[in-house]
């Protein structure tokens, strides 16, 4: 957009000023209208650029991992996703990490914590389980799980011959970002878990109830698990009942069953669901999204460049980018499972959003 504006800054070098900024430099200061302009844009500049990480690329490489570095010695086992415009954050988009971790039959990490807040998302593998507070949960494809800030954690495989691989989602660039982070590794290396697995689920996790007089005074929510075949289910029904939204088709948000807020206070995640054919409009908002293709293929379209995905793909959307969905099978649905930064926008007042007008709602190509 044109800065040569009463407002903006266009100043013009000249020797003098020259000589001035360098004088301000070795003072530890500088003029504001050298980087005004980039400091204020016109609306939101992300560096981040949209990237498509295939899991048939990835798999191979994730695979290779677990024979070449022990659990033990990595600390976790991961390929991190790495936006080109982002690397010197290990930030997939935005403010967001994610990675692909990889745990051999019968693995098991030892325990830790961190400021940072975490998620899973387990893309293949029967044998998982997550320790998170002393609560051990079972989870297998599809499932979500939280590990809010501050928990101690712990992963594993129980398997005897499969190999678990899930995806991590971290607000660690954001924590780092606001130089808030921290890393204990537990004194007794593992935790005790209680006795009944998937506790957190049974206390929490009726859906249509809640335990009276529930005593939680958390900001993140008391249910740590999430599994797949219920998060489907709901999709299904809200189908059934709802046109949905014209930007996502059907789209659900896990929730903190308390509050009905997000999971956590630093990221959200929502499951949606395009039905056979169906197309979304474009719109934009702040926040960065981190896409898991849980079922199906399609295709979006993210700033006019288009990006075919098939399951367990995973895009990401920077911030203010224009995005539209698409199903490209007539006859089944797809599923994307998505993570973000939304509470974060919400919290600090800076979310909006808008929608595409021009040619229908939809994008030209770039
Ligand atoms: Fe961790
Ligand atoms: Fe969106």
């Amino acid at each position: 957009m044109k800065e040569d504006v009463i407002g903006r800054s266009r100043v013009e070098d000249t020797d003098e000023l020259k000589e001035f900024y360098s004088r301000l430099e070795n003072l530890n200061a500088g003029a504001l209208w050298t980087v005004a302009n980039d400091i204020e844009p016109w609306e939101p500049q992300p560096t981040s650029v949209p990237v498509l990480w295939r899991y048939a690329d990835l798999r191979p490489q994730v695979i290779d991992s677990a024979s070449m570095v022990t659990g033990d010695d990595a600390g976790r086992r991961v390929v991190m996703l790495v936006n080109p415009g982002r690397k010197e954050l290990s930030a997939a988009v935005g403010l967001l990490y994610t990675g692909l971790q990889i745990m051999n039959p019968g693995e098991s990490m030892t325990a830790h914590r961190h400021a940072a807040s975490a998620l899973r998302f387990v893309i293949e593998g029967e044998g998982a389980w997550t320790v998170v507070n002393g609560d051990r949960l079972k989870v297998g494809p599809n499932d979500f799980a939280i590990t809010p800030r501050g928990a101690w954690h712990e992963h594993g495989n129980d398997s005897d011959r499969s190999q678990v691989i899930w995806q991590d989602g971290l607000d660690i660039p954001l924590v780092n970002t606001l130089d808030a982070n921290s890393f204990q590794v537990h004194p007794d290396q593992y935790q005790t878990p209680g006795k009944v697995q998937n506790s957190s689920l049974l206390e929490y996790g009726a859906g249509i109830l809640k335990p009276a007089g529930a005593d939680w005074n958390r900001r993140y929510s008391p249910l740590l698990a999430y599994p797949w075949e219920r998060t489907y289910e709901a999709l299904l029904n809200q189908a059934k009942v709802s046109a949905g939204s014209p930007y996502d088709g059907i789209i659900m948000e896990y929730v903190n069953p308390l509050t009905g807020g997000s999971v956590m206070p630093t990221m959200g995640a929502h499951m949606q669901l395009l039905r056979a054919g169906e197309a979304t409009r474009a719109h934009r908002h702040t926040g960065s999204v981190v896409y898991h293709v849980a079922k199906g293929h399609g295709h979006s379209v993210i700033n006019g460049q288009r990006l075919d995905w098939h399951e367990h793909d995973i895009f990401c959307v920077p911030s203010w980018a224009w995005h539209e969905h698409a199903n490209d099978s007539a006859s089944n649905d797809a599923c994307l499972f998505s993570f973000n930064d939304f509470p974060v926008m919400h919290s600090l007042d800076l979310y909006t959003e808008a929608a595409m007008e021009d040619n229908d709602g939809h994008q030209l190509l770039s």
